[in-house]
């Protein structure tokens, strides 16, 4: 293997993709994963397999894609195909405004029904890539919990990619990561990371780590599995990846997991309208759940 590997190590990259191939490749990855690849993706996949053709020690795109059509072989080779096609771009305090209307309105609306208090409140992360939105979502909620006593909460991160999990659950991140946090936060919740193999210099502290678990979720599985519905859902900048088709059948499994009254987050540049849902436009990509009928309240 390091000898095919080091054979390789100077040869020419593989030519492009055939035609035929990338259309099996994009029908493929959306079938599973619900990502469209059209054909103007075509230069980016290239680009993303190469490494992991260097990997198995393929020559050629045909190569890669003869490994994709036959079963046995494709089903192990759908997590690294996975993590290499998925777009994991995120940051701490994402589109602040979400943050905003769930400090200022949808916080205390729960708190005074209960929840927070009485009960704890649960929140899911349901695109949570490397696993800032979750933590950012940690400090809000612990930041507004200082302000009521008791204030409890538990929050689910859940992505398709293994590889972005396992940094979620790391935990560390880079100087220029935690640059849009405010400094008061970061003296509260992040710590140096020690060790020799440390890939970055920041850790989410552990009181605010306890507080999210991370488990992997491909929105395309029929049945979410969820244990418990939640009060609140942040789905955000997924659901573009998505055909509108797909988008729906998402955003009723998501709002199925969610308990009547709660809120469901999307991106700024997606929209549910026109979607056939019990859910009312609480804020620009805020919805509420308005409550389905007793006889469909089953969790998907
Ligand atoms: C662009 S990131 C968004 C992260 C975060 N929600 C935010 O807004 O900053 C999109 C994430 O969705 C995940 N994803 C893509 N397809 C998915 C699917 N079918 N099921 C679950 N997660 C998916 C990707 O792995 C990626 O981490």
């Amino acid at each position: 293997m390091t000898l095919q590997r080091d054979s390789l190590a100077g040869a020419a990259p593989p030519a492009g993709i055939a035609p035929a191939d990338f259309a099996r490749l994009s029908a493929l990855i959306e079938q599973r994963c619900g990502i469209q690849l059209p054909d103007s993706k075509r230069v980016m996949v290239e680009a993303r397999l190469r490494k992991r053709l260097q990997q198995l020690g393929l020559t050629s795109f045909a190569d890669y894609w003869r490994l994709l059509a036959d079963a046995q072989r494709r089903e192990p080779e759908m997590g690294p195909l996975t993590d290499a096609l998925t777009t994991n771009k995120t940051d701490f305090l994402r589109e602040p405004a979400h943050f905003q209307v769930l400090e200022q309105s949808i916080l205390p609306r729960l708190y005074r029904a209960g929840v927070g208090g009485r009960t704890p409140l649960r929140l899911w992360s349901a695109a949570a890539s490397t696993g800032e939105e979750p933590y950012t979502l940690a400090m809000v909620l612990d930041q507004w919990g200082r302000t009521q006593r008791p204030f409890d909460f538990s929050i689910l991160g859940t992505d398709i990619s293994t590889r972005v999990l396992a940094h979620a659950r790391q935990a560390t991140y880079q100087q220029s990561a935690i640059a849009p946090l405010p400094e008061a936060w970061r003296q509260v919740y992040l710590l140096r990371a020690r060790g020799a193999n440390v890939p970055a210099p920041y850790r989410i502290a552990p009181a605010l780590r306890a507080r999210v678990r991370f488990g992997q979720l491909n929105l395309m599985d029929p049945d979410y599995g969820l244990p418990e519905r939640v009060h609140i859902i942040f789905c955000r900048n997924v659901l573009i990846y998505f055909n509108r088709q797909t988008q729906a059948d998402v955003a009723r499994k998501l709002t199925r997991n969610l308990l009547p009254g709660g809120y469901l987050f999307v991106g700024h540049s997606e929209s549910l309208h026109g979607v056939d849902l019990p859910l009312a436009s609480l804020a620009p990509s805020v919805y509420q759940h308005q409550g389905f009928p007793a006889a469909s309240r089953g969790a998907a």
